[in-house]
């Protein structure tokens, strides 16, 4: 017996990186999963790479019409959904008076409103079968306290962590638990990019950044993006089913709280 047998999850942004290391372990556990991605060929190459136990699904998270299709489509593969993660986002950095209002508003549209109307989607088809479910939002250790150059995307993972909270407590009446997962820094794609935004704003060299914030980890190495996939098996699990509206970090002792 696996620990997600019978089950279906929906993950948004999983052709790549988290999402996808995440979409790999829940299939080990024994689950079905939609890789919904705005990405659409990558998302079919790693749905592909799952075999039957995988859909790929073309989604734009900041787009409603799209949330609505994308769940019509993971139903109609599926028939349920048991488990959703919202886990696709975007990174910008930028200095305090560099910041546009496009920029804010692309990051709000995709990490927030993207969060909260994807879980909407997903609760109200939740709460009509009437057998309870899992949601697991990708925080941030950006959500936990602003820094100098990343304004815009701390204030959407701020703001992840206090959906997470009412989403949490409004939703448990129906036996839906909402929690997330507030990773570090997690080598790969994501963090080329930060990596690349570092570089022009702090004049480091290529690769500069990375290799400073991975020995500043406690643990003393970045994360990787199968350091995740414990947790976020676990708060899909039976195991689960009394944590309500909690926030967890995975980052290797960089932030307590
Ligand atoms: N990598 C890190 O260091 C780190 C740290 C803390 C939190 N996180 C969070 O973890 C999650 C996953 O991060 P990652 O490193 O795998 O990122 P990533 O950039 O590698 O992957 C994000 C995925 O989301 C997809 N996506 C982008 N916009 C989308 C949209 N509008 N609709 C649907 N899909 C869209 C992308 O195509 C991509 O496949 C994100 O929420 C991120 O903020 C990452």
């Amino acid at each position: 017996m696996k620990r997600l047998d019978g089950k279906v999850a929906l993950i948004t942004g999983a052709a790549r990186g988290i999402g996808l290391a995440f979409a790999r372990a829940y299939v080990r556990e024994g689950a079905r999963v939609v890789i919904a991605d705005i990405d659409r060929v990558r998302a079919q190459e790693a749905a592909a790479e799952l075999g039957a136990a995988a859909r790929a699904v073309e989604m734009d998270v900041s787009r409603q019409q799209s949330i609505d299709s994308a769940v019509a489509e993971a139903l109609a593969a599926f028939g349920q959904i048991d488990i959703l993660i919202n886990n696709a986002a975007l990174f910008s950095a930028a200095p305090i008076v560099e910041i546009s209002r496009a920029d804010y508003q692309r990051l709000f549209d995709i990490n927030v409103a993207g969060t909260l109307f994807t879980l909407q989607a997903v609760a109200r088809h939740m709460i009509a079968r009437g057998q309870g479910g899992k949601i697991i939002n990708m925080a941030s250790q950006a959500g936990r306290r602003g820094e100098a150059l990343v304004a815009t995307y701390c204030a959407t993972k701020a703001a992840v962590i206090s959906l997470t909270q009412s989403a949490g407590l409004n939703l448990i009446e129906h036996g839906i638990n909402v929690n997330a997962i507030a990773p570090g820094v997690v080598d790969g794609e994501h963090w080329d990019g930060v990596d690349a935004f570092f570089a022009k704003y702090e004049n480091k060299a290529p690769g500069q950044k990375k290799q400073e914030v991975g020995q500043a980890v406690p643990f003393g190495r970045m994360g990787r993006a199968e350091d995740l996939t414990g947790m976020a098996v676990f708060l899909a699990s039976g195991e689960a089913d009394y944590i309500v509206a909690q926030t967890y970090n995975v980052d290797g002792g960089n932030w307590m709280s």
